[in-house]
């Protein structure tokens, strides 16, 4: 599992080439075991492999989401608050639930966050997004996921460089020391 979540980087280039239907599925079973608050289970999880709709999504934002018009498949993340004891955190591990099992599926994936951003030209990412899925304005959408084959070699997570001043032990007066 550390090596797994070592190679996982934040990819934004895809190869020409579909995600096969099975790994499709394993993400989405994946994605189907995630734990919430009060087991309410109120995500909705939208897969997107129609292209057109890649492209518009992509423009929903602009820059920091423009990639997703070359990925294959794409993820909406949304969920209406109503149906959640706290929707941005049920939503935030799905979407990592999805990243790291796409990554253990030889595909590379990136997190375009959407809740509450304001685009590039000024709309709201979210109304964006909704608008251009013809859902309801009860649903909140925290983030999108781009899926696909790498298209671009980034190093893996380097130990040696790993936050540990980050990690205390029994409080925050004292740093965990890692075990050597
Ligand atoms: C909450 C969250 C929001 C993010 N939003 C975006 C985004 O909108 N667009 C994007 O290109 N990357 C986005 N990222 C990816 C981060 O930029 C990336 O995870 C970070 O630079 C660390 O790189 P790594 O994922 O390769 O380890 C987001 C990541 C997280 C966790």
């Amino acid at each position: 599992m550390l090596n797994l979540l070592k190679t996982r980087r934040s990819i934004r280039k895809y190869k020409d080439m579909p995600v096969e239907e099975e790994k499709i599925d394993i993400i989405i079973k994946a994605a189907l075991t995630s734990p919430s608050g009060h087991a309410k289970r109120g995500w909705k999880l939208i897969l997107i492999d129609d292209k057109d709709l890649l492209v518009k999504l992509a423009n929903s934002r602009g820059q920091h989401s423009e990639f997703l018009k070359d990925a294959p498949l794409g993820f909406v993340l949304a969920i209406d608050p109503d149906d959640a004891v706290e929707w941005q955190v049920d939503l935030a591990i799905m979407a990592t639930i999805i990243q790291i099992t796409a990554q253990s599926l030889g595909l590379a994936s990136c997190w375009i966050s959407a809740e509450n951003v304001v685009a590039d030209d000024g709309s709201n990412m979210e109304d964006n997004i909704r608008s251009i899925l013809n859902i309801s304005n009860n649903n909140r959408i925290l983030c999108m996921i781009s899926v696909g084959y790498p298209d671009e070699i980034k190093k893996e997570h380097n130990e040696a460089k790993f936050k540990y001043s980050s990690v205390y032990l029994n409080g925050l007066i004292q740093n965990y020391r890692k075990k050597d």
